[in-house]
């Protein structure tokens, strides 16, 4: 076993996936990056590198300078992000996706864990039920750069008998840091606004249902999958996963239920078109298969966790508490 190398560490994902691994592998074992310096408050224990991944050179060399044996690459530009400013996207989640693969093999390393996305989907997508191997027709340019990046993780393994896995999330909802500017924020957003004691405007439809997933169950999936048996995996970075489908009014009344005062109002902005072009639900049938995906929260379980902890957050942010 050698070094851990994280790319996007400072994304919502990446911030919960470090203290994971250092926990699962020791401090020594795990570099964090991503392109900003870090916060003050995150990852003391740990080294930590900036790092663009647009930059081959810096990306190779840090592969083979520091021994790299495994990669997780969390560096992306999500979909609302990627159609303001699709040159962004496609050049983060394509040619850094290129370049984490290229330097892999040839630094020797073993093995790469790269998320995909319901992104990948489009409007000839099956909308219910949607099985790995279906049309991946994306509108959006994330959802273009995603398609190329499940490509490019199949011919690198293919063509140079590199070990790529990944999952494609559905939205992820968490507490700890806030997602930047994917379509299914809203969930969170609304967590965040009912906590504080407002009401908040949805910019999707209500009846807008998408498949979704709590992080603890995010993260477990791909540490399962990371250490699933390579010879009974089927796919590359394409395995569906999902715990369950939800649009914004069932989450209002779930949130209802622990929080009766909230009130959501509706006014769909660019992001439902976005929302309209993907499924509503996945089968996750081959993850269960192959690696044993098997999330462990419902939206209710959900629900109370995320209010909890932001109720606690809430509290320790109050000047004078
Ligand atoms: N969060 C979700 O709901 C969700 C759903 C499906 C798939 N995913 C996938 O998971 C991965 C991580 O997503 P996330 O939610 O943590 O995203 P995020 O936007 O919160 O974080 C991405 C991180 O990448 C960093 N980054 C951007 N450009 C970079 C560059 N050129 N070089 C290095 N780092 C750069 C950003 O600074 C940011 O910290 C992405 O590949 C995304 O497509 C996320």
């Amino acid at each position: 076993m050698g070094t851990i190398l994280v790319t996007g560490s400072l994304g919502q994902i990446g911030t919960e996936l470090v203290p994971l691994l250092v926990k699962k592998f020791g401090p020594s074992r795990v570099i964090a990056s991503d392109v900003k310096p870090p916060d003050s408050d995150v990852f003391h224990d740990i080294e930590y590198i900036t790092m663009d991944v647009t930059d081959r050179e810096m990306v190779a060399s840090t592969m083979k300078d520091r021994s790299i044996t495994d990669v997780f690459h969390m560096a992306g530009i999500l979909s609302a992000l990627g159609e303001r400013n699709p040159e962004l996207a496609f050049m983060v989640n394509s040619v850094g996706t290129f370049n984490v693969l290229n330097s892999a093999v040839k630094a020797g390393v073993n093995r790469v864990m790269i998320p995909s996305t319901i992104g990948v989907f489009g409007k000839d997508t099956p909308r219910d039920n949607v099985p790995v191997v279906t049309v991946t027709r994306p509108a959006t340019m994330y959802g273009v750069t995603k398609v190329n990046a499940e490509l490019l993780a199949s011919y690198f393994r293919n063509k140079f008998g590199l070990d790529v896995r990944g999952v494609r999330y559905p939205g992820i909802v968490s507490y700890k840091t806030p997602p930047s500017a994917g379509t299914t924020d809203y969930a969170v957003d609304m967590y965040y606004h009912a906590v504080a004691g407002k009401s908040y405007e949805c910019y999707l439809k209500e009846d807008a249902a998408l498949p979704m997933m709590y992080m603890p169950d995010a993260l477990d999936s791909l540490m399962k999958l990371y250490s699933a048996d390579g010879e009974k995996l089927r796919y590359t970075i394409e395995y569906n996963i999902s715990a369950f489908s939800f649009d914004p009014a069932t989450l209002a009344s779930a949130i209802r239920r622990v929080i009766p005062e909230f009130r959501v109002t509706y006014r769909p902005d660019y992001r439902q078109s976005i929302a309209e072009t993907w499924p509503r639900s996945l089968d996750s049938t081959d993850a269960k298969i192959d690696w044993g995906f098997s999330p462990a929260y419902d939206i209710d379980a959900m629900t109370e966790d995320m209010i909890e902890n932001l109720k606690e957050m809430h509290v320790r942010n109050q000047p004078g508490l």
